[in-house]
């Protein structure tokens, strides 16, 4: 049987990251194609199994994406989820029709024959989480029903063969009870794929693609401090040695010791840093609109990376970035095209032809941390918390000064160095010290202050698109107001942000 990836076939569900991530989890390999594009991929790639998603239309809109009919040959395993089984069940000549009333939400399921293989291991009764506008009325010739729930019907079917199956609800969100265990019986029980992809497996044949994709030209690298460039540096650096070198743009924006962080981590490294602090000081100066710090901040990377790379890319043919593959999937990617015409530094100019060589694009960034640990990278880079690419001027409020820069460089050491150790990485998403430029009276000694207030911010959060602030013990508090008024000096006041994501945001700019 083929040993080729399980391919997602992409209907435009806004879960497809997710079918993708809980495969992973299953150790199974998997790429995310969209549905106009999987013809040409299928044919490449030789796929074990077919993993049809959901999608937001209905299979009778106009311009609905359709099953192939060859898809469902029975060389292949199907597992069709939502969206991806009305199409199935279209395209096998059953019917689909509006639902009277639109299911959403929870939905307790029944199983009707627990021992095949698709359902072994689930209870009885369970929560599945359904969303849906459209129901089937009737299955396709062949085709049995598996499990049910109250309000849809069909919530589970097989064809006869055993080689298409098709769910209604979504498997992949945590609020179906036995999503795992089904996923994981279709891979293993119905497909026979095996459980062996880990991302430690990644790295011999990372490097094998990097010395074909480079071939026997010079490479570059930007380094921005974060995991995602330091790990594609770290398999560069295996694949190519001394025809890898590395550009890190010192902006000025960076927190204390980024440098030398990675100046460690990469002892052997061709690296050169550009210290372009005043460069970007002086183009923020007077700047208080917080999207104009972004825009400068951005225009400014992009031109000191020019003329780094015109000085540095003399014979150099290739660029090397840490792209991921949720901004791959996002981008509408998957496969070779999209990630072209994806890239993270972006604006590279006209004159500087590179050809982009991306190690980690069909990796989670949780994935490229393991690798990154696989690789012997030092635990403080990889494990590094989220940092915005405009840096600390999206945390002083108001206008930018080397001065001010220096103060929140101070406070957010401090910060990061009480909230440091296993007992925070665990529950901290990111903690930092951010700079209001309120200043306020004290009394330090026998002396009035008027003084710099800073404000601590620490956040837990899965994703960064919500948060919840952490509750902190009243002990740590006190000896992050402590250190920060009594060794920096600027800074007379401390206040604690218990304001979660929403309303608020994480970054204050
Ligand atoms: P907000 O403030 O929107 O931040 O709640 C969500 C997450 O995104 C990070 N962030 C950025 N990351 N460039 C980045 O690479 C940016 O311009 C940027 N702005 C915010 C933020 O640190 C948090 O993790």
């Amino acid at each position: 049987m083929s040993h080729g990836p399980v391919v997602i076939v992409d209907f435009g569900a806004q879960y497809n990251q997710l079918i993708a991530r809980r495969i992973r989890e299953q150790h199974v390999f998997c790429e995310v194609i969209p549905a106009r594009r999987a013809a040409e991929r299928l044919a490449e790639v030789d796929p074990s199994a077919l993993v049809l998603s959901g999608g937001p239309m209905s299979v009778y809109d106009e311009n609905a994406p359709a099953v192939d009919p060859a898809w469902l040959d029975g060389r292949v395993p199907v597992l069709a989820i939502c969206y991806g089984l009305q199409a199935v069940v279209r395209a096998e000549g059953g019917e689909v029709v509006p639902a009277l009333r639109r299911e959403y939400g929870r939905a307790p399921l029944t199983l009707k024959e627990p021992v095949h293989p698709l359902l072994q291991g689930m209870p009885p009764t369970s929560t599945v989480w359904m969303s849906h506008g459209d129901e089937v009325r009737r299955l396709p010739a062949g085709y049995r029903l598996l499990a049910s729930t109250p309000e849809c019907g069909p919530a589970v079917i097989a064809r006869a063969d055993g080689r298409v199956l098709g769910v209604q609800f979504h498997p992949e969100v945590r609020h179906t009870e036995a999503g795992l265990t089904l996923l994981e019986n279709f891979l293993v029980r119905v497909a026979g794929v095996p459980q062996d992809w880990t991302p430690s497996h990644f790295v011999p044949d990372a490097v094998a693609r990097i010395q074909e994709e480079v071939g026997s030209a010079e490479a570059l690298v930007a380094l921005s401090g974060g995991v995602d460039s330091a790990v594609a540096a770290a398999l560069a650096q295996r694949a190519l040695g001394d025809r890898l070198h590395a550009v890190m743009v010192d902006n000025g924006l960076l927190r204390a010791g980024e440098v030398e962080e990675v100046r460690r981590a990469f002892p052997e490294l061709d690296l050169t840093v550009i210290d372009a602090r005043g460069r970007f000081v002086a183009a923020l100066a007077g700047i208080v609109d917080p999207e104009q710090k972004r825009r400068i901040v951005g225009r400014e990377f992009i031109r000191v990376f020019e003329e780094a790379a015109r000085a540095h890319a003399e014979g150099v043919e290739c660029l090397i970035q840490g792209t991921v593959y949720p901004d791959v999937i996002e981008s509408g990617g998957g496969g070779a095209a999209t990630i072209k015409s994806h890239h993270n530094v972006g604006g590279l100019p006209d004159d500087v032809a590179f050809r982009l060589v991306e190690p980690l694009s069909l990796l989670f960034k949780d994935e490229v941390r393991q690798v990154g640990e696989t690789l012997g990278l030092p635990s403080a880079l990889v494990w590094r918390q989220p940092f915005p690419g405009p840096g600390l001027s999206v945390r002083i409020l108001g206008e930018v000064t080397a001065e001010r820069l220096e103060v929140l460089r101070q406070a957010d050491a401090i910060v990061r160095a009480e909230l440091a150790g296993p007992e925070w990485d665990r529950e901290i998403w990111q903690a930092f010290a951010v700079l209001p430029g309120i200043r306020s009276v004290g009394v330090m000694g026998d002396h009035r202050t008027y003084g710099e207030t800073v404000i601590v911010r620490a956040v837990s959060s899965d994703d960064g698109m919500t948060a919840d602030w952490v509750r902190l013990p009243h002990e740590v508090l006190d000896r992050l107001a402590t250190r920060l008024v009594g060794e920096v000096a600027a800074v007379n006041r401390v206040v604690y942000d218990i304001t979660s994501k929403p309303p608020g945001t994480i970054e204050w700019e």
